[in-house]
């Protein structure tokens, strides 16, 4: 049995910023299923999304936020959490994050600010188009020297220990997590009154998405399991703009390209954003990626094209090095030939229904970044919001948590973990099958444009699905890939349950036989399994 003052599942932005601040108050363990860096944080291109210009103003950016969310944004939240973004940005550029720059008159400099989708002025700090890793990077060095943290890498958690699963009749809480340490297979046991989730999305539930693989829905699917309360899981965002070539998987082509003036073209060269929305390129992103999906529904051709080459070649290798380097690799260079692209599944706006101090329904449970359902994306995430609220968030859970004092949970016993024994590896294709099987029907029956009867073909399906996976689970010596399927499977069911109760379209929840917005679903969609 292990104990620390604070447990961090997860490496993410949100997971290392309440890490190291916790650090100071007590022993840390951050808990991350593969190395450090490896967190959808470390692949962010756009940036920050963040009030520092004067012809900006906190007003522009919330009014903004609420537009993208439709109506289910809450707006104590969205203000909060905007205003309290230049202190965190602050934070950043101590620790050394090179936010862009450029020079205006007299040798003078300011911050370079980028635009995208859904945004009124340009606000979004970046490091050119790697904003994402450099984050990573300098909040890794910080954790990674110091005392009071413990990093176990290769480390997945498996469930969250509560009392109310121990038979304790008392209020429910955490008290802990069970953890699978990869290299050896053992279980650990670790003691936690207090468990901050920062696991990230889903992004890897759908076929097609630009998440990396470790965004198997976690955090959400152990919440779920312990009894927290999750809300909006039906609002998954798609990114419109992902490269389409059979070697490259999921890497993003940042918004940012069209928010520096690339046009959206179909196979034969024509524009056509002017069909569907006034904003054209810089519509708001649901808008965009269901115009790409209709053109490529309507043409029959396998992709759309991102066309930049109407700038200069040395502004977009300057500006885009990242995106320039690896589409060079897949032999297509973007100063010169427009970029194939399509939609991928990118961003989870719903999760564990939290307060502003990150605190779930679970006592001792706390959720911070992607995991998270805050209030502050609602129906639909405005571009570059999500490393904002991660931060920001991060922030307001340590601010919280650290006056209560540390906690070690209570002393109650804690059992060890018990493990099924058989390990057939022939039964290991069944576990792939199922994976590739929830990853297609979720694209082909829960995507981009959803129908009543798509939807209940998915859920009888996950039903089965999650039988066969509870049956491996109690049978079987846990692995990663068990484990992640397992989330998996019920992430998916919770996606599909969530979006069948929402007979409207609103945001990213888009079907056709609900098309109109109704006044009666102006509310989150909370599930609960406690
Ligand atoms: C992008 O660079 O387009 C992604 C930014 C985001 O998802 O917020």
């Amino acid at each position: 049995m292990k104990e620390y003052d604070f447990v961090v599942l997860g490496s993410g932005v949100a997971g290392l910023t309440f890490a190291r601040k916790a650090a100071a108050h007590g022993s840390v363990a951050i808990i991350t299923k593969r190395n450090g860096a490896d967190a959808n944080t470390f692949y962010a291109q756009g940036g920050v999304a963040c009030v520092t210009s004067v012809e900006d103003s906190f007003d522009l950016h919330v009014q903004d936020t609420l537009t993208a969310g439709d109506g289910l944004c809450d707006p104590a939240v969205v203000r909060a959490i905007v205003t309290d973004g230049p202190a965190r940005i602050r934070e950043l550029v101590e620790l050394g994050v090179p936010f862009d720059e450029r020079e205006i008159e007299h040798g003078m400099k300011e911050l370079d600010l980028g635009r995208e989708g859904g945004h009124s002025k340009r606000r979004v700090l970046h490091s050119r188009d790697t904003t994402g890793r450099e984050i990573e990077e300098s909040l890794l060095r910080a954790v990674r020297t110091h005392p009071n943290i413990e990093m176990l890498e290769n480390h997945m958690a498996v469930d969250i220990i509560t009392a109310g699963k121990l038979g304790y009749v008392t209020e429910d809480r955490c008290l802990g997590v069970y953890v699978l340490d990869e290299a050896s297979g053992a279980v650990l046991t670790i003691r936690a009154g207090r468990l901050i989730l920062a696991t990230g999305g889903c992004g890897k539930v759908y076929l097609y998405s630009t998440n990396p693989a470790i965004a198997t829905g976690d955090g959400v699917a152990m919440a779920w399991r312990a009894g927290a309360r999750i809300a909006n899981m039906e609002f998954i965002q798609f990114h419109p703009t992902c490269l389409y070539h059979p070697d490259a998987r999921s890497f993003l082509i940042s918004e940012a390209v069209r928010g520096e003036g690339a046009l959206l073209m179909d196979a034969r060269g024509r524009r056509f954003m002017q069909k569907y929305h006034p904003l054209l390129e810089l519509a708001p992103r649901d808008v965009v990626a269901r115009a790409i999906d209709a053109e490529i529904k309507r043409t029959g051709e396998k992709c759309v094209f991102l066309d930049i080459t109407a700038k200069p070649a040395g502004f977009v290798r300057e500006r885009f090095p990242n995106i320039y380097e690896t589409c060079l690799r897949y032999g297509i260079d973007i100063t010169k030939q427009p970029i194939p692209v399509v939609p991928a599944a990118h961003y989870q706006c719903g999760g564990v229904l939290t307060d502003l101090s990150a605190a779930s329904s679970l006592r001792g449970l706390y959720a911070i970044g992607e995991v998270a359902c805050t209030g502050l994306h609602g129906a639909n995430r405005l571009a570059s919001n999500s490393l904002l609220e991660a931060m920001v968030m991060a922030h307001r859970a340590y601010e919280a948590i650290i006056p209560k004092g540390p906690a070690r949970g209570e002393k109650v016993e804690l059992p060890e973990w018990k493990s099924g024994d058989v390990q057939d590896v022939d039964e290991l294709v069944v576990v792939y099958h199922n994976w590739d099987e929830i990853r297609r029907l979720m694209w082909d029956y829960v995507g981009i444009v959803r129908t009543d009867k798509r939807l209940q073909r998915a859920s009888a399906r996950l039903r089965n699905l999650r039988a066969e996976v509870q049956e491996f689970y109690w049978n079987f010596k846990v692995t990663t890939d068990l484990l992640e399927l397992r989330n998996l499977v019920t992430v998916a069911a919770l996606i599909v349950d969530s979006a069948l109760s929402r007979k409207e379209s609103r945001g990213l929840h888009y079907t056709l036989d609900h098309l109109a917005k109704e006044d009666k679903y102006a509310r989150d969609t909370v599930l609960s399994a406690g």
